[in-house]
């Protein structure tokens, strides 16, 4: 059982396989929060709950004298505002009078097997015999308000999955100001850091660690998508915590719009962390009887390092969270023509491609951008979601069959919630972007963001991908979304409810999503913001892949792969292989080696196979070859991180891939600089049996051995080398 009730100690208990998590019902009803770490046998752990009078942190009513009882002290399991906790907070509600208190207390709750859908927004999903859920109902009898905790337990996967929903059950309105998703205080004894992932354009996900100072450290999004600049994931840990050792807890967001997640160290020496939906330019009013969902969290604790809690995280989304026939499947080995054509291609110059890329083994070809409408450039076309038979004169269909003909699938790019002011949606409906009355709007990439609060928009948009969709055998949609949201304002909402455009937004992409998927579910979907600007476990639920970066230069590529790696699967990361000199940094690395890094993700190309050498193509052929091998190891495998990529002066990156029997696996090796008089490097395998015997190339070792002892690897001359070990079980 993995959520349990004790009746007489009034203290709720969630167990995974290896963490426990403890909360009570304490005086006047309010929820409190005992415990959050390793798992511990059951008992009653009340006496961490230190009333402790500090003056300034003022008591509820209802203690009376009792100057000890403080909701600012007190580690609480959903905070309010307004009530006397002066920390940071997870509500902010306005009340129908003006006043903005909140206060909480225990109604009621229940247990079942099982988790329930989250209406509109994407969700971990799982069986009764898999997961198990605790639903604590709370009210404010004052405004009436009711919050329902959710909390869905994975055992297997150490996952304890949080959502919150939001009731008026009043006569009158409330607003919602700021309904975040979580809240989670530790009174733990520990030094903690924090860890995020920051970045920009093309440079996705770089891994920073912080000490917790007192005060509040924050990371968020109020760019209408989670961003490059900042991931919807973020680690907790303790000072000491490193790969294979010490505590740590992931928090991940299951959303694509503007999030918070901020950690404080209070004047206790607590720490409160909370996540959820961003409270800027947000509100959302309730009516009488109206609710609020907020967008799930995943939290998934390890008391072994960061490499068990990424293993948590890869196995729980590639079972429980990416849906459909790729989940399970090898995804075909693409080919793209952005960076082999730009917007410069007609019918021919593609095939002409597809066919070269045929020969070597290529499984899919992909057409970006610039099929469509009048676009030759990134002026114009965005919305008019029509085949430009200038440029593909043969047709739609046609040029699908010739792909197919070569034996490949075809796949094809839209970016859906855009639109360019030269275009004849544009024309047609000026109004149907987001925009500021009376103000001139903000460019991006030259162009303006369609308004996907309104189902006008969300019908004409499914209607015209439905018709692309339909026209041709179709087999892949690259979905991008290339700027980020600005003046947003909605012409369908009354003044008083704009502070739901942000949100609205992201209901109306996830429908659209949800309606595509539902009438084509064969289609493979990956998902794109300009690269990375859009990688969460929110999109992860439609697109079981997302390019990762639009950054292809290998090397650059180690950082950003390894800082996705920790919250995210190996086989959900976009990674191709390009032409060099690269055309985003012009640095010039070995094709072997930009192979062996897009291995370390969905794999494929995205060059002009056609201008390649003969020698260059043999090695093409090799490195599919290679992969197809390998692809249920890497993409199923047990991954693990054998250096660090963000060290400064990093000399190598290596990474690791088990098959789950323990009796394969691959190591990959990047080596940054080449050295002179070079001093060996050990490196030691992760992983493995101590007890089985493994070939590494000519030469048997054991798996102890190799874990403790380690293998001398080969000595590499030249930029940015690179090799794989293939090992395997010697009976
Ligand atoms: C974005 C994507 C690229 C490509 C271009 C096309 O930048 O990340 O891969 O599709 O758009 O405009």
């Amino acid at each position: 059982m993995a959520i349990y009730f004790n009746e007489s100690t009034r203290q709720f208990i969630l167990r995974t396989d290896s963490s426990s998590y403890q909360m009570q019902i304490g005086k006047f009803g309010y929820l409190f929060h005992l415990y959050y770490g390793k798992r511990v046998e059951e008992m009653d752990l009340s006496y961490l709950l230190r009333e402790v009078g500090r003056a300034f942190s003022g008591n509820p009513y209802e203690a009376g004298m009792d100057r000890n009882f403080s909701l600012d002290v007190l580690p609480q399991e959903y905070s309010t505002f307004g009530n006397g906790d002066y920390r940071t907070s997870a509500l902010m509600v306005k009340n129908v009078d003006g006043s903005m208190e909140t206060d909480l207390r225990y109604q009621s709750h229940r247990i079942y097997k099982g988790k329930e859908k989250l209406k509109g927004l994407p969700a971990t999903y799982g069986e009764e015999t898999e997961v198990e859920t605790l639903v604590i109902t709370l009210e404010d009898k004052v405004n009436g308000l009711q919050v329902d905790l959710s909390y869905s337990v994975f055992e297997k996967y150490d996952a304890i999955i949080r959502s919150t929903k939001l009731i008026n059950t009043s006569e009158q309105s409330l607003t919602l100001e700021r309904a975040l998703t979580m809240c989670m205080d530790y009174s733990c004894p520990d030094k903690m850091d924090i860890i995020t992932f920051y970045g920009r354009h093309a440079m996705e996900r770089q891994l920073e660690r912080t000490p917790l100072r007192h005060g509040k450290i924050s990371v968020g999004s109020v760019r209408g998508c989670s961003s490059h600049h900042y991931n919807p994931m973020v680690i907790l840990c303790n000072h000491d915590t490193g790969e294979d050792y010490g505590a740590c807890y992931g928090f991940s967001f299951v959303y694509s719009g503007n999030f918070l997640a901020e950690v404080e160290l209070d004047q206790s020496e607590q720490v409160r962390f909370v996540m959820g939906i961003a409270d800027e330019n947000f509100s959302f009013s309730l009516k009488k009887g109206e609710s609020f969902q907020t967008p799930e969290v995943i939290g998934i604790y390890s008391s072994e390092g960061f490499h068990k809690l990424s293993s948590c995280y890869h196995h729980l989304y590639r079972k429980h969270l990416i849906r459909g026939k790729y989940r399970d499947i090898r995804r075909p080995i693409l080919i793209n023509n952005w960076e082999a054509t730009y917007f410069d291609f007609d019918d021919e110059k593609l095939i002409g491609i597809a066919k070269e890329a045929s020969k070597l083994g290529v499984e899919l070809f992909v057409m970006d951008d610039g099929w469509f409408g009048k676009r030759n450039d990134d002026l114009t076309g965005l919305g008019d979601w029509i085949v430009n038979t200038e440029k593909i004169k043969c047709g739609l269909s046609k040029l699908c069959e010739s792909i197919n003909h070569l034996g490949m699938k075809f796949g094809i790019w839209f970016e859906p919630e855009m639109v360019n002011e030269d275009s004849d949606l544009y024309r047609a409906h000026p109004d149907w972007c987001l925009k500021t009355p009376s103000r001139m709007g903000n460019r991006s990439r030259y162009q303006f963001v369609l308004d996907m609060s309104r189902k006008e928009v969300i019908d004409y948009l499914y209607e015209r991908i439905y018709a692309i969709l339909k026209s041709a055998n179709i087999e892949y949609v690259k979905w991008d979304m290339n700027r980020h949201l600005a003046n947003v304002y909605s012409r369908t909402l009354p003044p008083e409810r704009q502070g739901e455009v942000y949100h609205r937004y992201v209901l109306g992409l996830y429908e659209l999503l949800e309606r595509i998927i539902t009438e084509f579910p064969d289609i493979l979907l990956e998902g794109c913001s300009g690269g990375g600007g859009r990688f969460d476990a929110g999109m992860l639920y439609y697109t079981p892949q997302i390019w990762c970066s639009d950054n292809t230069d290998a090397i650059d590529r180690l950082k950003i792969q390894y800082g996705t790696s920790f919250g995210y699967p190996v086989n959900t990361m976009g990674a191709h292989v390009s032409a060099c000199p690269n055309h985003q940094n012009g640095r010039i690395t070995p094709l072997p080696t930009r192979g062996v890094v897009a291995m370390a993700g969905t794999f494929g190309y995205e060059l002009d196979i056609s201008k390649m050498t003969e020698e260059e193509k043999g090695i093409v052929k090799e490195q599919i070859e290679t992969f197809k091998s390998y692809a249920d190891l890497i993409a199923q495998g047990e991954y693990y991180r054998l250096s660090n990529a963000m060290e400064e002066n990093v000399f190598y990156v290596a990474w690791e891939f088990v098959k789950e029997d323990k009796t394969e696996a691959l190591l990959s090796y990047v080596q940054i600089h080449p050295q002179t008089n070079l001093l060996y490097v050990r490196i030691r395998w992760k992983g493995l049996d101590p007890r089985k015997n493994y070939k590494v190339e000519k030469e048997v070792y054991s798996g102890e051995v190799l874990m403790n002892i380690g293998y001398l690897l080969p000595v590499l001359q030249g930029d940015y080398r690179s090799f794989q070990i293939h090992i395997q079980e010697q009976a």
